[in-house]
């Protein structure tokens, strides 16, 4: 059975103080790594060596919600793999779709990102997900479909080991529209056949698929439940301890120890 994870993308949120608290009330609640269920969170880059040092040695793992492609050198407002694993980072999320939209990032630069952060040590998150009009022209599959293969182009099956994917429809992103069960199970059953497709079967059945899209306490079981949903990527609910911390202890009902 596969291992559940919750991870919290703060997004461009909280300040150091506010980020430590939040990081300090959660180590303190999952002071130890639990079995079944895994648990990240991925603060501003400013914040992450503090909010590492609130979780250090707790069940909290870190992240970070971008990072260049490139090698140390002449770029200018970049963030390099290296520098994320030196403040302790053991996760990067990629290819998210504010990423996509507002920044223009393309699946092509998303493959070289992923290649370069499995190269240099950290597991990724890689996000994929359609739009409103996408979903309702049918296309969702052809654009899961592209975004998979041009995001994962170049990576084996020795680097999937350190990918999870996070699938997230973008109109439920931040619009308090969760995908419902259905939606989101047909989703990830279709990403596991295409893993299955691009790689083999025990590969698809081994990678982790997250659902994210305003996932809430109230909503965070019933997907967690459906079989193909291995854990939640969590936005606005992860700025609270008290959103946060029910959808972890959601996910650690499904897998008692
Ligand atoms: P949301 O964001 O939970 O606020 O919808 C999820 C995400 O963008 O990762």
């Amino acid at each position: 059975m596969r291992r559940l994870f919750v991870a919290g993308n703060w997004k461009m949120n909280t300040l150091a103080k506010s980020g430590v608290a939040l990081a300090s009330g959660l180590a303190a609640e999952l002071p130890a790594s639990h079995p079944g269920v895994q648990v990240a969170v991925c603060p501003p880059f400013p914040y992450l060596s503090a909010v590492g040092q609130a979780v250090a040695g707790s069940g909290v793992e870190l992240g970070a919600q971008n990072a260049s492609q490139e090698k140390p050198g002449a770029f200018t407002g970049e963030i390099g793999v290296d520098m994320l694993v030196d403040v302790g980072c053991q996760w990067v999320i990629l290819g998210h779709s504010e990423r996509r939209a507002i920044y223009g990032e393309t699946d092509e630069l998303i493959s070289k990102k992923t290649a370069a952060a499995l190269a240099g040590g950290l597991s990724v998150m890689l996000c994929v997900g359609e739009s409103r009009t996408e979903r309702e022209g049918g296309q969702t599959e052809i654009v899961l479909d592209r975004q998979m293969a041009g995001s994962l182009s170049g990576i084996d099956a020795e680097g999937m080991k350190r990918v999870v994917i996070a699938y997230e429809p973008v109109w439920a992103i931040g619009t308090g529209l969760t995908a419902t069960t259905e939606q989101a199970e047909c989703a990830h059953r279709h990403l596991r056949n295409w893993l299955s497709t691009r790689y083999n079967s025990p590969l698809a059945e081994a990678t982790r698929i997250l659902y994210g899209g305003s996932v809430k306490p109230q909503n965070a079981r019933s997907l967690m439940e459906q079989p193909n949903v291995d854990g939640a990527l969590v936005g606005g609910a992860s700025l609270k301890l008290e959103d946060f911390l029910p959808i972890v202890r959601a996910a650690q009902s499904l897998r008692p120890v």
